[in-house]
């Protein structure tokens, strides 16, 4: 990780744009009594309207921005998906596709052009940024024009259930988490407030949500977390869960996204959690730097999304690594695929999959959490069932 001193600078009107945002939630701290918790600042800094690292204009995704997730790095993610989503419909006699949190669209075009011999009835982008939205129209015209007409944009999950595939690629990691420390075998809720004239962090009592996620934890583990112990929870996910879970009437959800199963992640030696922050390509520790122009992230407890998620009426179908999940569903046939129609493509094909199967890369940290309702796949999406230390 990098501290302060050593990340780049951005130009004026982005440094404008980082005081317009601290002017947000100082309004915000001011309208309530000087503290608000860390997940309703995650919450104004990352998805304001118009302000937010998500919702405004910034760059952020690729080379010239913060961060490269798995679609950005070429097609070959997308046709492994395309085909654990093609064969769902298939064996389910058709059904849609609904992304969540789209980014740069290119996810949503790859695997549209994959699928383009056997598309799916529509394909649902939930995206909240406008922004997101225009490059997203914008790349699928441009990729897949004879399929756009398929797309259909939602600020919001659908009011009736779908039958089909959900996917969301590491959206997980961007939900709002609380932030907690150790204090004399009691868990103290670490909010943001103003050191002087600076947002800062700003110690509570904990809400009682959690300190009850906290005994839960520490009942997991068979053990008190020691004093100083700093990481966090996300008390949002059951919600976020239950909502997608009514959405989902049959089909299969894909989740993929760095994190750790319970046990791993509030392991005695991660005394410090998992919260960071990207920004242009730098990892730091850091929230209150450049409000606004940073994305803010916490790996997922994967044992507390499956937990729920069968609370909320789904059944965990798989959980893996990316890495066995791209190699049980076809990522070395894609490759080949790809390779023998254009061989000069061979060389960053072989960069692509290193990236996305080593265990230093993607292949490790990356998991894949895959939710069912009323269906139980084919296919295999594993070549190792991680579910038991779930
Ligand atoms: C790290 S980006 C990943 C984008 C894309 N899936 C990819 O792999 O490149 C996180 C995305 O999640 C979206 N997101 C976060 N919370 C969301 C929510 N509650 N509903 C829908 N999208 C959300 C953000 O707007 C953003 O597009």
């Amino acid at each position: 990780m990098q501290s302060r001193s050593e990340l780049p600078l951005p130009d004026d009107s982005a440094l404008a744009h980082s005081r317009r945002v601290v002017d947000l939630v100082r309004a915000r701290l001011a309208a309530s009594g000087g503290w608000i918790s860390f997940a309703d600042y995650m919450d104004l800094v990352l998805y304001a309207p118009g302000l937010g690292y998500y919702s405004a204009g910034a760059q952020k995704f690729g080379a010239a921005g913060d961060f490269v997730t798995a679609p950005g790095l070429g097609s070959i993610f997308a046709r492994c998906l395309a085909r654990v989503a093609g064969d769902t419909l298939e064996q389910m006699g058709g059904g849609v596709v609904l992304e969540v949190g789209g980014g740069t669209g290119a996810l949503a075009a790859d695997l549209l052009q994959a699928l383009r011999t056997r598309p799916p009835q529509r394909y649902l982008l939930l995206e909240l940024s406008a922004d997101l939205r225009e490059r997203q129209r914008a790349r699928l015209a441009a990729q897949v024009p004879e399929l756009l007409d398929r797309v259909q944009w939602l600020d919001r999950l659908p009011d009736r259930p779908l039958t089909g595939v959900l996917i969301a690629n590491e959206v997980l990691d961007a939900l709002p988490v609380e932030r907690f420390t150790m204090q004399a075998g009691k868990p103290r809720q670490l909010g943001v407030g103003l050191s002087g004239e600076e947002l800062a962090w700003s110690a509570a009592d904990a809400s009682a949500a959690l300190e009850a996620e906290v005994r839960t934890i520490e009942q997991d583990l068979g053990a008190r977390l020691p004093d100083g112990y700093s990481s966090e929870v996300s008390l949002r996910q059951p919600a976020w869960f239950g909502a997608l879970a009514a959405t989902l009437g049959r089909g299969l959800a894909l989740f993929i996204d760095y994190g750790y199963s319970r046990r791993e992640y509030y392991h005695p030696q991660r005394t410090g959690g998992t919260l960071g922050c990207h920004y242009r390509h730098h990892w730091h520790a850091d929230p209150f730097f450049l409000p606004g122009l940073q994305d803010i992230t916490a790996w997922v407890d994967f044992s507390a999304a499956a937990r729920a998620a069968t609370a909320a009426g789904l059944d965990v179908a798989a959980y893996t690594t990316q890495a066995h999940f791209l190699l049980a569903t076809g990522i070395l046939q894609e490759m080949e695929a790809v390779t023998e129609a254009s061989p000069a493509r061979t060389q960053a094909m072989a960069a692509e999959l290193r990236q996305l199967l080593m265990p230093g890369e993607m292949g490790e940290r990356f998991r894949l959490l895959a939710l069912t309702r009323d269906f139980v796949p084919a296919g295999e999406l594993t070549m190792r069932d991680m579910r038991p230390g779930l």
